[in-house]
């Protein structure tokens, strides 16, 4: 062992301060737990951050999603193309609102959407793509937008006046959605994630960069036409019963009186979760910094070894360093099962993302199957996450890079 002393370094921890201690404890005992100020504030906070004109805070990534696509009246016999290279929520968000998700496969080496086999996908139904800005990199948006341009006339916007309709008359074409579940923070030819695609959908879990425990949140860009308080009301009803008034505004005096709009569901985000949030966003610059001095330290350690890895910054762009994959050239799945177990014995956890979704047994049901994504399949194949937070000290990222040079270095181009 490289070095004498064993630590023990789980995959994440959050990084939890005094500062949001006290406003959860100040939310506590201010008499009002569940939505209502500080989710206000903390949604105006982060439309400011992203720089977008609102954002809605929910209870998740998975919501915010699924949120945006009922917004935008996507659901049954519409077609959803989705990479088979995400978490499953990319695609389930999508199921849950009744639409059929179409995979598409990873360029060669990338985590991104092969562009050529995502236009021949494209059909009638197609209402929706959905890019993922894996690791918290901004995905090829602008690519997206030219493809949907040039197959503008196959486009078949939702009749009528509800919303959805409207917001996809006003497109006329397919939307694009950003899973930025990693990405807020991001930035990319001077835009910040939330401001590229039409609807983005950013998760504060507690593995997440940015935590509210569990939590996420929507924004978008102005449609011509459509009034965003209009979409932001939407976002209300759905998350909160389609009930006609918050609960701050119920108790407003004599405003005990309600209706039911639509029959909907459950997923606001409590002030007490705001709260974490709020404080997070005030420690957030400082938070991605550290985050880039140890993706750094892993480039060059990376570098040196001959492992691949994802890119976080270059000229135009910085990610917000959430997850750091490396790949072992020419190892096969059963060594990397190895060193997984190894760096584990050395007290060093290591994860992987992703198992591609058609080896997942509901998507396997669905009728998917692996061997039509060769692209994702060998992307994961010598895979391995490496832990990546701010709660990491310098000793720690030391010991993770000293055990993983002399723990992968024997199996370089083993095969
Ligand atoms: C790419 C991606 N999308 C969506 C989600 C769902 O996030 P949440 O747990 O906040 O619903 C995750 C969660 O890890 C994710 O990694």
């Amino acid at each position: 062992m490289s070095e004498k002393v064993r630590r023990s370094i789980p995959f994440n921890t959050p990084d939890i301060s005094e500062l949001e201690e006290k406003e959860v404890i100040d939310t506590l005992r201010s008499g009002w737990i569940t939505t209502g100020p500080k989710t206000k504030e903390l949604e105006h906070r982060l439309a400011q951050f992203c720089q977008t004109s609102k954002v809605v805070c929910l209870n998740s990534a998975t919501s915010a999603e699924e949120l945006n696509f009922r917004i935008c009246g996507i659901g049954e016999s519409d077609q959803v193309i989705v990479p088979a290279y995400t978490y499953t929520a990319t695609a389930s968000a999508a199921i849950h609102c009744g639409a059929e998700v179409v995979f598409v496969d990873s360029q060669k080496d990338s985590t991104e959407m092969d562009y050529e086999k995502l236009a021949e996908a494209i059909n009638e139904k197609t209402k929706a793509i959905v890019a993922v800005d894996l690791g918290g990199i901004i995905a090829n948006y602008d690519k997206l937008y030219e493809i949907v341009e040039s197959k503008k006339d196959l486009f078949k916007a939702k009749k009528g006046d509800d919303l959805g309709a409207r917001i996809q008359q006003s497109l006329g074409r397919i939307l694009i959605f950003a899973d930025s579940a990693h990405s807020l923070g991001a930035m990319k030819d001077g835009k910040m994630a939330g401001q590229v695609a039409d609807f983005t959908n950013f998760s504060f879990h507690a593995v997440k960069n940015f935590t509210t425990g569990e939590g996420g949140a929507s924004t978008w860009k102005d449609i011509p036409g459509i009034d965003n308080d209009e979409i932001y009301k939407q976002f209300q009803l759905y998350s909160l019963h389609g009930q006609s008034k918050d609960a701050l505004e119920k108790i407003q005096i004599g405003s005990w009186e309600y209706d039911i709009i639509g029959t909907w569901y459950k997923c606001n985000m409590t002030d007490i979760m705001a709260s974490i949030g709020l404080k997070q966003l005030d420690r957030y610059p400082k938070m991605l910094n550290r985050r880039r001095q140890i993706v750094s330290q892993f480039n060059k350690a990376c570098d040196e070894l001959g492992v691949m890895h994802l890119d976080h910054y270059g000229d135009n762009f910085a990610s917000s360093c959430h997850l750091y994959l490396t790949r072992i050239p020419g190892i096969n799945d059963q060594m990397r099962r190895e060193i997984i177990i190894k760096l584990a014995e050395r007290g060093i956890a290591t994860n992987v993302h992703y198992k591609p979704l058609p080896m997942m047994t509901a998507y396997k049901n669905l009728g998917w199957n692996i061997n039509d994504f060769p692209n994702a399949y060998n992307y994961y194949e010598n895979l391995i996450t490496l832990p990546l937070y701010t709660k990491l000290s310098d000793e720690d990222v030391e010991y993770i890079i000293s055990n993983f040079k002399e723990i992968v270095s024997p199996y370089i181009n083993k095969v």
